[in-house]
């Protein structure tokens, strides 16, 4: 099977022999709420190559496709040491990169910090605050007693920022749950280097980059058929190199029309004004509900943050309807609690390998406190195959119309993100929606979504290492300081 891409998900027989009417009939409900056909994945796909160009146009669209500064792919001798700050979404990352003149290598060190979910609510002082300790703590602990000269740091802001300079960065919206205070319509950049400043941390932010454009540049850095990054995680999302000739909005810089540039689409706010996505009474909950209603339509049918909730308001929903016999005088309160089930929960329905899925049986149980019959495990597995299969099958929309849009007939894909590695078939289902949309036939699938390098990590270094080099080569578009980025490559080095 070796090159023919990820293989068609196993299926667990299941029989709805003994499968009430009344579960029968809301399974087959739920089948065509969920099932997103053929035809439907090219309509939607033809709508997002239109709305990709529409975002970059002066007047712009609902999908940000935000110009990043990044401009252009790494040669593979990249070199240097750069520290790496990854703010995601569910944890905080410090990284120290180092790339050695070996191509494509890197070594890394790194340490987690866990994202207090009070923070993510809370305003943004805490969180500079929060953010710069954390950086402090990693430098004394790896560079104890060290004499340092101020270390070039990458710093991965994985929400949509318009970005008038690399080392710039105006937050347009939370996205991914977060809703901090005073953050919105403001440059990230200068509260976060007054929090390191006061603490005496030796940092030079050389480039905030999206987590989608550190996952292009990092999978570029080892393979040069990746032609685009992707995230599908806690938020989902992609980037590609443009030319800057092909961005209208950019067109009063007279960049060189042939330049690269890297955009970040913000995909997920694909189709925020309703007019092709095939959404369901359960998305429009989601959506009401949400700390940003009306934004990031497409992301909350697909990331990871929203597939738990949305199963768990499709059960909630079945049981409060009279002709539905569901869960039966069971307490359903742990159940009601909204966001209580992520979607690594779903992940282990799917994964249940038993015909009578037990594992489903202990899993409601145990963390539900819901007893089940043998039919409702039914259900329960095949709505969380429904809401996997769709959520991979509209992912793909988005590679295709990228690849349409910039046509792109063969490349790898890289990709990243909780959903994509660990949800069951994400990537096989994927990969036949692809098929579908662009009618391949061949035994090999030309456009391949792969496992990517580690994008907020060793990408954010990379994207620091490619500005630096082109600092000093004299191309300082979209650089805020030149000078002041130029003394920060002279010294570089780590004094030890
Ligand atoms: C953010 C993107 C990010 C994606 C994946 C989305 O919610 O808006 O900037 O790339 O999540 O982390």
């Amino acid at each position: 099977m070796v090159g023919l891409g990820p293989r068609k998900p196993p299926s667990r027989k299941g029989s709805m022999a003994d499968v009430p009417k009344d579960l029968l009939d809301q399974i087959k409900r739920l089948e065509e709420l969920f099932t997103v056909p053929q035809e439907k994945l090219k309509e939607i796909t033809d709508h997002f190559v239109k709305e990709l160009a529409k975002g970059l146009t002066v007047e712009g669209g609902s999908i940000p496709m935000n110009p990043t500064w990044c401009m252009g792919f790494p040669d593979g001798y990249e070199t240097g040491t750069f520290l790496a700050l990854d703010m995601g979404g569910t944890n905080l990352r410090v990284c120290e990169i180092n790339l050695p003149e070996e191509k494509g290598e890197f070594d890394i060190i790194q340490s987690k910090y866990r994202m207090p979910e009070e923070l993510k609510t809370g305003n943004a002082e805490e969180l500079w605050e929060y953010v710069a300790d954390c950086l402090q703590q990693f430098i004394e602990y790896h560079h104890e007693g060290e004499e340092l000269d101020e270390l070039p740091l990458g710093f991965t802001f994985s929400y949509p920022a318009t970005q008038d300079y690399i080392d710039h960065g105006v937050l347009q919206r939370w996205t991914k749950g977060f809703d901090i205070e005073g953050v919105e319509g403001k440059d990230v950049v200068p509260p976060f280097e007054a929090a390191l400043k006061e603490r005496g941390v030796p940092i030079k932010l050389t480039a905030l980059v999206n987590d989608t454009t550190g996952t292009l540049i990092a999978s570029a850095y080892t393979d040069t058929d990746m032609k685009i990054g992707c995230i599908f995680g806690t938020g989902c999302n992609a980037a590609y190199m443009e030319d800057c000739g092909s961005i209208p909005k950019l067109a009063h810089l007279n960049l060189d029309p042939k330049l690269p540039m890297a955009i970040n689409c913000e995909w997920g706010a694909f189709d925020n004004e309703h007019k092709v996505l095939p959404r369901t009474p359960y998305d429009i909950i989601i959506d009401k509900e949400s700390p940003r209603p009306g934004q990031q339509a497409f992301e909350k049918m697909i990331a990871g943050l929203y597939l738990g909730e949305i199963f768990r308001l499709v059960l909630v929903d079945l049981h409060g309807n009279p002709d539905v016999k569901i869960f039966e005088g069971q307490d359903l309160g742990k159940l009601k609690k909204a966001y209580s089930l992520d979607a690594s929960f779903l992940s282990s329905i799917e994964e249940d390998p038993f015909e009578n899925l037990s594992e489903t049986q202990d899993l409601f149980q145990n963390k539900l406190g819901i007893t089940t019959t043998k039919p409702e495990l039914e259900l329960i597995h095949h709505l969380t195959c429904l809401i996997g299969t769709r959520a991979a099958r509209l992912s793909a929309c988005g590679v295709a119309a990228i690849c349409k849009k910039k046509s792109i007939t063969s490349c790898h894909v890289g990709a990243d993100g909780s959903v994509f590695n660990k949800y069951p078939h994400f990537k096989a289902r994927g990969a036949q929606a692809l098929r579908e949309i662009l009618d391949w036939t061949s035994r090999k699938d030309p456009i391949e979504i792969l496992p990517a390098e580690d994008g907020s990590g060793v990408g954010a270094a990379l994207i620091s290492a490619l500005t630096l080099k082109r600092c000093k080569e004299g191309q300082t578009a979209g650089i805020r300081d030149p000078e002041a980025m130029l003394a920060a490559a002279k010294k570089m080095k780590v004094k030890q």
